[in-house]
């Protein structure tokens, strides 16, 4: 774990209704701590009310995507100002399941990231390559391209985070070992210090991909892994708040 205060983020995807709030209680409950930042991006349909429900805790709560434009007539999208005003501190930007799902491009996620910052939210922001790309040895140079593609210059001094989840580690229960996590933070800390000098060198650094509470410690552990994006495992808070104790 790096000097950053870490983060733990949980990504609920397509999952959860109205009961499932009571596990973000759970987890708000448990986290009274101020030494680590811990926040439940739900489905959109949750946001609002997860948020009033956790009101007064330190547990933050954020949107899964967000339209480039604030408004329109984009039938089914939603829009950064909109996850502010429900309440929203956060928003996922780029996972691997927009990009791949959606079409979405370097550049786009580029624009959602300038959209996020004007409504206020902090966006974090997901890179990780495929396993095709890993096994042609090109892990290092997809992640930097995504890097350089998806943040815009306008992020100096803005709150923000990057986490990689290599593609082939997410909801596999396959992880990278730690010197290959360790490699590829390492190259985005130097991508992020020649980009934005040294306001690259603050910005956290998240690992998502089947991390659990068996692997959540030396995961974080590992060097420049500021934090957790944690999809299956944050969805009981049994399982979330063991990874947000292996902090260490
Ligand atoms: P996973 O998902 O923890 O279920 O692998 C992580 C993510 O997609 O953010």
């Amino acid at each position: 774990m790096n000097a950053l205060r870490p983060m733990i983020i949980g990504n609920w995807k397509m999952h959860g209704d109205t009961a499932a709030l009571a596990e973000a209680l759970e987890v708000a409950a448990g986290i009274t701590g101020a030494a680590i930042r811990v926040g439940i991006c739900p489905p959109a349909t949750l946001v609002h009310r997860m948020a009033q429900d956790v009101a007064g805790t330190k547990l933050e709560v954020g949107g899964q995507d967000c339209r480039a434009e604030s408004s329109g007539a984009y039938t089914g999208d939603i829009s950064a100002p909109m996850l502010r005003d429900a309440g929203g501190s956060l928003v996922i930007l780029g996972h691997s399941e927009r990009r791949s799902g959606y079409g979405e491009t370097d550049a786009l996620v580029s624009t959602k990231v300038e959209a996020a910052f004007a409504a206020g939210l902090e966006p974090i922001v997901c890179v990780g390559e495929t396993l095709q790309q890993r096994e042609a040895g090109q892990a290092l140079d997809v992640v930097r391209g995504q890097i350089l593609g998806s943040l815009p210059d306008t992020i100096v001094g803005k709150p923000l985070a990057v986490a990689y989840e290599p593609v082939w580690a997410i909801g596999t229960g396959l992880t990278p070992t730690v010197p290959e996590v360790e490699a590829v933070h390492v190259s985005i800390r130097g991508v992020l210090v020649e980009k934005f000098g040294q306001d690259g060198a603050r910005i956290p650094i998240l690992y998502g991909g089947s991390v659990k509470p068996s692997n959540a410690a030396e995961l974080l552990a590992a060097r420049e892994v500021g934090g957790a994006l944690v999809g299956g495992a944050s969805l009981k808070s049994a399982d979330f708040l063991k990874i947000i104790q292996s902090v260490a």
